[in-house]
């Protein structure tokens, strides 16, 4: 089949009521910050907010801050709910050992499990349907047919994520609009949630066009894509659009703190990522840290997410605050190497010359 055929399968631009079908790739944290999205929507694509770890109070007031800021459409995005996690008390105690010298370094309390260990699906989901947002997006699982569709009785466009074919079919049974192709170089989570997490770490490249074969609604590339290149790469391969992630957390209107932003712009032969569970108890890429390599050395591993993430909580944001990214959570994806501190708009330029 001829490449331009493949492309634009799905006008998602149009459909959207964007310029661009490129996404700023929600990100959960730091980066979860009304301005950026708005500024990615307004420089023509589509802005994510990662509201995973919002409280819904937070993410209702974020909502209403983003339309303040823009009148283009924007996204909203949740961890779907997790099954129940068994707490081993045994492990808890040892990865609550490995935290104490870090604890002491950045003059920190004791170490301990939080009792609030993270949000309420539901009750942040009724605020993401009252609101009527645009485009809803989520990982790490399903969230059922009947959600699905009450999003899209109200207008929002609505995305899954998907690490695999078999995650790809079961939420395109669930209802959804699109689906998100995270690929193994993606920084962040992996939203695997059937099959093995190895068996979750495809290539983009072999991925996308897996998914478009599987699949007869639109696939967006995610991981790895940071300049014109990836984008028309991904294009080549079936995608509808593209998500990037990384490349973004450099850009001047980026609201990572400056140790984070000077990580992400090292020399580039010191960008190195891997997946880890050993600081969220969750398989997710970030560039390798002292933080990192220290507790993948507890014998007894990290407990399960949302556990050990809570855990670190406390440690990770008082890194942020004392400029230290040794002990920061560097989510970032392999195509670290390609990040530039330069405006938004001056990305999504350069994303937007893969389109052509
Ligand atoms: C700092 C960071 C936080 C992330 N948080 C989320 C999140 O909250 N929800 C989500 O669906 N994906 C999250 N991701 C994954 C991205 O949506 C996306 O898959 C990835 O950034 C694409 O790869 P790239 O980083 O190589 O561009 C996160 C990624 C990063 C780097």
């Amino acid at each position: 089949m001829e490449v331009s055929q493949v492309k634009g399968k799905f006008d998602l631009a149009k459909r959207l009521g964007i310029r661009h079908p490129i996404f700023l790739a929600p990100m959960a944290g730091e980066a979860a910050k009304p301005g950026f999205v708005a500024a990615v929507s307004d420089a023509g694509g589509l802005g994510n907010l990662g509201a995973g770890y919002m409280a819904p109070e937070a993410l209702r007031t974020a909502i209403d801050e983003i339309r303040k800021l823009t009148k283009a459409p924007f996204g909203i995005n949740l961890f779907a709910p997790l099954s129940p996690v068994v707490q081993d008390l045994e492990q808890i105690a040892q990865y609550g050992r490995a935290l104490e010298p870090i604890h002491r370094e950045l003059a920190l309390g004791e170490p301990s499990l939080p009792g609030h260990l993270a949000e309420d699906f539901d009750t942040q989901f009724d605020v993401v349907l009252a609101a009527r947002v645009p485009v809803f997006s989520y990982t790490f699982g399903p969230i059922g047919k009947d959600r699905v569709a009450a999003l899209k009785e109200g207008g929002t466009f609505v995305v899954g994520t998907a690490t695999n074919v078999a995650e790809g079919l079961a939420l395109q049974d669930e209802g959804v609009d699109a689906v998100i192709a995270q690929g193994a170089e993606a920084g962040g989570h992996r939203g695997t949630f059937m099959g093995s997490f190895a068996e979750g770490l495809m290539g983009t490249m072999a991925l996308v066009p897996a998914l478009v074969d599987a699949l007869r609604i639109p696939v967006i590339a995610a991981g790895g894509i940071a300049d014109r290149r990836g984008v028309r790469a991904a294009m080549a391969l079936g995608a509808s659009g593209v998500t990037v992630g990384t490349a973004f957390l450099s850009t001047r209107e980026s609201p990572l703190g400056e140790a984070y932003k000077a990580a992400l712009l090292a020399p580039t032969a010191e960008r190195v990522t891997r997946v880890t569970s050993a600081i969220s108890g969750r398989p997710a890429r970030g560039l390798v840290n002292t933080l990192m390599t220290t507790l993948e050395q507890v014998d007894a591993g990290a407990p399960p997410y949302p556990l050990a993430n809570a855990m670190t909580r406390a440690l990770r944001k008082s890194a942020g605050g004392q400029g230290r990214a040794d002990y920061l959570s560097l989510w970032a994806g392999q195509a670290v190497p390609l990040n530039r501190s330069w405006a938004v708009s001056d990305l999504m330029e350069e994303l937007a010359k893969g389109l052509a």
